[in-house]
């Protein structure tokens, strides 16, 4: 088996609720594999069934080659880092990070080396004799990850570790993150609700809906190629058209009915047929305003609309653009190009142009 760690159409209901639907992962060794969703989607269970603390109704777990769904989770070489560090008040930094290996039998001697190697890794050796309650929480949470690396497990699971951290400390602790996997090697699957979390972590990326993986992806791969509605607006924002294709231009492109838009062009990505009844996902960001119709450029669509809002954001301004009563989500970022132009305001009359490349068509896949 290549990959390290699967889960193999993994299922799991608690009485009526189905909580996870059919689920398949894979992840390869040594990689950040994030499980991204909303609130509420199932990825604590998936995790929970991951680290055998919960058993799956149907479906197999596999670690290293080896099916180890029926083993308990100390069995498993396995190790969970929860959103609340969990670690031991009493104890000092020190104690706590030297518990694992003390219950395992390490010789003091040993332990003493390892404890100063890996309070070194997260810059925390000034601070062994401290407890928990005199650091803080970017601190403790450093602790907690290598007082759960310390052991060398296969495999660590981390779930939201960093939801209770202010934004600062949650993009520092980011990049700790990143250079403490590094370091380490270890095989990471990141539970997170916050996509600019796993995006600037992880290798690959399960975008979850409702107890569903909606679409496995890079970072890049899901922004820029959403295999449904769900995944185009749950990573970043998007622009949502249901359309027709109306024409096939050549082997690359396509015509597209918007209703109450009109006729565009479009790269056919999924070689829809003539007829065919689609979704088209346009990210803000690939739009570009123009104050008068501007002339014909290769490969762009133009409508035109009118301005009815605008919000300042300080690196950017995002507009809506009303065009036929459809609201369109524009963002234009403040470069000097842009700065440099006569800016719009309220109620202008502008032309909003976008690449044919820019238009993303989602696969008839659920929705
Ligand atoms: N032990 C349990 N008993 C009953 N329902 C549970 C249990 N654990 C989780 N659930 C339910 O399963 C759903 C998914 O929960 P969870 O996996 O924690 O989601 P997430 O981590 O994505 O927020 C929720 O509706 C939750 O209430
Ligand atoms: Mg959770």
């Amino acid at each position: 088996m290549s990959d390290f760690f699967e889960l193999v159409n993994v299922d799991k209901s608690f009485g009526e609720h189905h909580v996870v639907k059919d689920v398949c992962i894979s992840a390869k060794c040594g990689e950040v594999f994030s499980l991204l969703g909303p609130s509420g989607c199932g990825k604590t269970t998936i995790l929970r069934i991951a680290g055998g603390f919960e058993t799956p109704d149907s479906g197999s777990v596999w670690l290293d080659g080896k099916d180890v769904t029926a083993l308990s989770p100390n069995k498993r070489k396995v190790n969970t880092v929860f959103q609340n560090y969990a670690l031991f008040p009493h104890m000092t930094i020190w104690d706590n990070v030297a518990f694992g290996p003390r219950i395992a039998g390490m010789k003091e001697a040993e332990v003493k080396k390892q404890v100063g190697e890996m309070l070194e890794i997260v810059r925390m050796s000034a601070h062994a004799d401290k407890r928990p309650d005199q650091i803080s929480g970017g601190q403790k949470q450093r602790v907690a990850i290598v007082r759960a690396l310390i052991n060398y497990p296969k495999l660590l699971l981390l779930d939201e570790p960093l939801a209770a951290l202010d934004l600062k400390l949650r993009q520092y602790m980011l990049l700790e993150l990143d250079r403490i996997h590094d370091v380490f090697g270890t095989t990471f699957i990141y539970v997170t609700h916050d996509q600019n979390e796993a995006m600037s972590l992880s290798d690959h990326i399960a975008v979850m809906n409702d107890g569903r993986i909606e679409q496995v992806g890079t970072p890049a791969e899901i922004y820029e190629n959403p295999a449904t509605k769900f995944v185009a607006s749950f990573i970043g924002d998007t622009n949502l058209f249901d359309a027709t294709v109306s024409g096939i231009i050549d082997s690359e492109y396509m015509r597209v009915d918007i209703a109450g838009l009109g006729e565009f062009c479009a790269f056919n990505e999924h070689k829809f047929p003539a007829g065919s009844k689609i979704t088209l996902s346009i990210r803000p960001e690939r739009f570009r305003i123009f104050a008068d119709k501007p002339s014909p450029m290769d490969r762009q669509n133009f409508i035109k609309g009118k301005i009815i809002d605008i919000i300042y954001q300080g690196a950017q301004t995002r507009y809506w653009v009303e065009v036929n009563g459809m609201r369109i989500n524009v963002l234009q970022q403040h470069n000097r190009c842009y700065l440099d132009q006569k800016q719009p305001t309220w109620n202008d009359e502008i032309w909003i142009a976008w690449h044919r490349d820019d238009v993303t068509t989602l696969p008839k896949t659920r929705d």
